[in-house]
């Protein structure tokens, strides 16, 4: 049984708390947290947007978001109750003094309690919210504030996205969610890397040959055309997820779990990633863009008959090899790749290891395959650890590649909970450690700028593939060409 720790007692306002990621996410992770009894009294959350609404008219969009985004055994009448009665509404205007003076009001002092403001609104009201939080003297000794991405288009939009909240809060009080950092299976990485003696000593390039990171989707656009075609997947996917993953499987043991300590180790991989640009961006990048195809058993649109307009050079695909110039990964590429319409929903880290230096078993035993590791983040989350044994019976030695294989449903009898069920509580307890600081921000859009820029420079276009497979011919050209193959999981 996993220990429950009730939190202190806090007011969460969600602005956007009529939004997608509120109904989707938010809601459902914080309602899970009531049903394990971590909420406690007098905890309130309060939904601000501009849409008109009470109280009570929040209480049925809430509990008709539970309905709609959890399992009917997940809905426990009587933890519904007590959840929605935690709930508030205030009509609030990020750009004008509207709704704001009740919003004070509702809040009162605050001082026995957190308070935290989730801005689960685009980019563009970030400045205007935080500017009124601080002129309506919102702002106590326990507030904090929670940003989601995209944080900026770029370095220099990023640049300005920090600067201006952080004229309002110190980078304390400031959270930015990557909601993969809050997944049980990255955190496991931690675990498997720091907490076993027999990974960390072969963890260099003198035992590894490679690691591929793959994160597919087989859902499409699913109504963010508006943000996806302007975004693409290098900076919806690559500039956060999977450059987080890369940073954790890389970094060096960090002296603690301290969110300082495990950020600064985070950091220096970043820093260390050699830079793409229009010298060989062709040679280690490929992006893509979905035609017409069949993912999950039907038809579904290419992304152009997706979008109202029907003309984009926008990537919904993309595959790099990543290279990280430091002493541990001299010479050991990281895969990567992320795309949407794939042909299944599948996430999962690959650490290749190097071939034995030798094989004493004759050609008969069959080929000696190099040990794997593989961390599915998800579905069906767990370890296997690939290795060659003996094809057990009698006759002759041969060998074969088997895994041990930890699948977490099968082993544990816990719910595996959804990354925001911790991450939400994490702001609460002011763990930062979870969370992408400052300064990583600008380095990773320090790596990604210039691939965009080599993209326009050299024209790089997106190369079609059908919806339902595993992205352009391109992508298996890319990691071909240096003698690999990208693992296909069983
Ligand atoms: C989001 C992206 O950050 O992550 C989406 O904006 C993507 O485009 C989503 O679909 C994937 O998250 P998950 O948890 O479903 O793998």
């Amino acid at each position: 049984m996993s220990q429950i720790i009730p939190v202190e007692p806090f007011d969460y306002v969600v602005f956007g708390g009529t939004g997608d990621l509120a109904e989707r996410k938010l809601l459902p992770a914080l309602y899970h947290r009531q049903l394990a009894g971590q909420l406690t009294d007098p905890t309130r959350i309060i939904g601000a947007s501009r849409a008109e609404m009470d109280d009570e008219a929040y209480r049925d969009f809430a509990r008709a978001a539970l309905n709609e985004h959890l399992k009917s055994e997940e809905i426990d009448a009587g933890a519904v109750d007590q959840f929605v009665a935690r709930l508030h509404y205030v009509s609030v205007d990020a750009r004008s003094d509207r709704g704001w003076s009740e919003l004070k009001a509702l809040l009162g002092d605050g001082t026995d309690r957190v308070r935290s403001f989730y801005l689960a609104v685009g980019p563009g009201l970030f400045g205007d919210i935080s500017e009124r939080i601080r002129a309506n003297g919102l702002v106590t000794e326990q507030t904090r504030i929670v940003v989601e991405k995209p944080i900026g288009r770029g370095l220099e939009s990023a640049r300005v996205l920090n600067r201006t909240i952080g004229e309002v809060f110190n980078e304390e009080q400031i959270f930015r969610i990557d909601h993969y950092l809050g997944k049980e299976t990255v955190q496991n990485l931690m675990a498997l890397r720091f907490a076993n003696a027999l990974y960390e000593p072969l963890w260099n390039s003198a035992h590894i040959d490679h690691v591929q990171i793959t994160v597919a989707e087989s859902v499409g656009l699913e109504g963010r055309a508006g943000y996806y075609d302007k975004a693409g997947a290098l900076r919806d996917m690559v500039q956060n997820h999977l450059v987080q993953l890369l940073c954790l499987v890389a970094m060096e043991p960090p002296a603690s779990m301290d969110a300082e300590a495990v950020r600064d180790e985070k950091l220096k991989v970043l820093r260390s990633l050699k830079p793409i640009t229009e010298v060989n961006a062709d040679a280690v990048t490929v992006r893509g863009q979905y035609k017409a195809g069949a993912s999950a058993g039907g038809a579904v649109k290419g992304y152009l008959e997706e979008l109202e307009g029907g003309v984009s050079d926008t990537e919904t695909f993309v595959a790099i090899r990543a290279d990280i110039e430091n002493w541990r990964w001299s010479g050991v590429p990281f895969y990567l790749r992320t795309g949407k319409r794939l042909s299944e929903r599948m996430s999962e880290i690959v650490v290749a290891f190097k071939p034995i230096p030798h094989s004493i078993f004759g050609t008969s035993a069959g080929r000696v395959t190099a040990n794997k590791l593989v961390m599915r983040l998800q579905p069906d989350e767990g370890v296997k650890q690939w290795i060659m044994i003996k094809d057990p019976g009698p006759g002759g030695m041969r060998l074969r590649h088997v895994s041990l294989d930890m699948s977490f449903a099968d082993r544990f009898e816990v719910r595996n909970p959804d990354a925001y069920e911790r991450l939400l509580l994490d702001v609460i307890r002011c763990n930062q450690t979870l969370f992408m600081r400052r300064d990583e921000v600008e380095a990773a859009w320090t790596w990604i700028d210039p691939i965009l820029k080599a993209w326009t420079e050299t024209g790089q276009s997106v190369q079609p593939y059908t919806a339902g497979t595993w992205g352009p011919s391109q992508a298996i050209a890319l990691i071909e060409r240096d003698g690999r193959t990208w693992h296909e999981s069983d």
